[in-house]
């Protein structure tokens, strides 16, 4: 398991099935809800980032995986449903409207599936989108991004609807008990799960008081558009992979659409510092391994750039021999990025490394020329070593001499790598599903004097409490 998918230490039962959240730093949450009895499982909504997690969590705990659920179409980030599901032999389920190739079976309002004896109704719940399904099992709600802990999906893009997710919000949820537990589509606070009842209590979109004003407030200030979200919709409709590389030209059109948060420039510290992509993110290639979250974190597709493109595309390598997906190569790195026409923010660096390279390459062939003459002609060897590693490198692109400067503390200075550029792209994902707060005025427009539901002002509320007698 990676450090990402923390599933054990959230491993919960629910009666008598098991429940197992994935967590992705990006804010993102899958589930494995299994019957130990009869050893089967359905997975919801994983990441393509944790497909791996999901796979051996099954096969570790002897489990068989006969669906994969996705609740609705995710445009902010990639779904690992299509590859879990191949991996498994699963059935991939997904309601009639998201029209997900490869998708076997659409479950109507109020279906069922079978794990053993468990049964696990499907709810119709539109809003967020109209394909939107919530899952329910005896005591919890896998609800998707129909309802988040403390917050509200949006309804902007995709054909959501406000006014539709309100009327879910009290169809499916409404008459279900405060004990209820919830596990939400996302959470961008580390939360795993929440209860109807606390929902109920503190979300601020469930004390809006009528559907009016929860559409009305719905419906304003909505969040940035997810970046990439057509790269993410081509993969998670129609399966198509996400490129390997892209071209400069195409790099800039997603970073003007705002797709800098998602650029991971695998460069030197000291070489970003002399020009870079505003908004982009600082992660050398040789500290990947350790920065594997700050990958996951990232949006994808995430936009790998070097200089020329060769270290971005050992990046991906690395990558995804640590089971990242989502990513793509700006062919030719930042030089073919601002040949293009690529706005850079430019600030005090060091030479570049291909020209450290050749510094030191030719020192060492003089010395081993002028060691070989003065001390011992044996050392004209070490000219003879750097001549074949540059032509190892030329061949095939790897230059181990680079590497090492790369780890030169002069190559590793940074102002701006770690504060401002994560911040920039961590104020990025947050907006991804979730609606902005519903603005103060609200509470004042549906009449409300103090924000806390008591008993009285529950049935005017989106989600009603359960009455007592049912
Ligand atoms: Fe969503």
């Amino acid at each position: 398991m990676s450090q990402t998918a923390v599933a054990n230490t959230h491993r919960a039962t629910l009666g008598s099935l098991t429940v197992l959240p994935l967590l992705h730093p990006q804010g993102c949450r899958g589930y494995l809800v299994a019957d130990p009895a009869s050893r089967q499982a359905l997975a919801i909504d994983i990441h393509l980032d944790l497909v791996e997690d999901a796979a051996a969590a099954v096969q570790q705990n002897g489990w068989k995986l006969p669906y994969v659920v996705d609740t609705h179409t995710h445009a902010d980030h990639p779904s690992g449903s299509a590859a879990l599901a191949a991996r498994m032999s699963s059935t991939r389920i997904a309601h009639q409207k998201a029209n997900h190739r490869g998708v076997s079976r659409h479950p109507a309002d109020g279906d069922v599936l079978h794990l053993g004896d468990q049964v696990v109704t499907v709810r119709h719940a539109p809003g967020h989108t109209p394909d939107h399904l919530v899952l329910l099992i005896d005591g919890a709600v896998f609800a998707g991004d129909t309802l988040l802990i403390g917050g509200m999906a949006r309804t902007d893009f995709l054909g959501g609807d406000a006014g539709q997710l309100f009327d879910s919000l009290q169809r499916v949820l409404g008459s279900l008990p405060d004990t209820t537990v919830l596990y939400p589509g996302h959470d961008y606070q580390g939360r795993v799960r929440s209860t109807l009842g606390q929902e109920r209590q503190q979300n601020p979109w469930l004390l809006l008081g009528d559907r009016a004003t929860f559409v009305r407030q719905l419906r304003a200030n909505p969040p940035p558009r997810p970046a990439n979200m057509d790269d993410l919709l081509r993969l998670n409709r129609e399966g198509q992979d996400i490129p390997n590389s892209i071209s400069a030209a195409e790099a800039m059109r997603l970073v003007a659409a705002g797709g800098q948060g998602s650029v991971i420039d695998v460069r030197t510290g000291a070489e970003f510092d002399g020009e870079h992509i505003a908004g982009s993110r600082l992660l050398p290639l040789d500290q990947l391994a350790q920065s594997a979250d700050q990958v996951r974190a990232t949006p994808a597709p995430r936009l790998l750039l070097c200089r020329t493109g060769s270290r971005a595309t050992m990046a991906r390598d690395t990558l995804q021999r640590l089971h990242i997906g989502g990513l793509t190569v700006i062919e030719g790195g930042i030089e073919a990025y601002k040949a293009a026409g690529g706005q850079v923010e430019r600030g005090q660096g060091v030479i570049s490394l291909e020209r450290q390279v050749r510094i030191a390459a030719g020192l060492i062939v003089l010395a081993g020329v002028l060691l070989a003459n003065v001390v011992h002609p044996g050392f004209v060897w070490l000219s003879g070593f750097v001549g074949a590693g540059l032509v190892f490198a030329g061949i095939t692109d790897w230059c181990g001499m680079g590497l090492l400067i790369a780890r030169a503390p002069w190559n590793r200075r940074s102002n701006r790598a770690s504060s401002g550029i994560a911040s920039a792209c961590a104020a990025s994902a947050p907006s991804a599903c979730a609606a902005s707060a519903p603005a103060p005025a609200a509470c004042a427009a549906s009449g409300c004097a103090a924000p806390v539901p008591t008993t009285d002002a529950a049935p005017a509320c989106a989600l009603p409490k359960r009455p007592q007698s049912s």
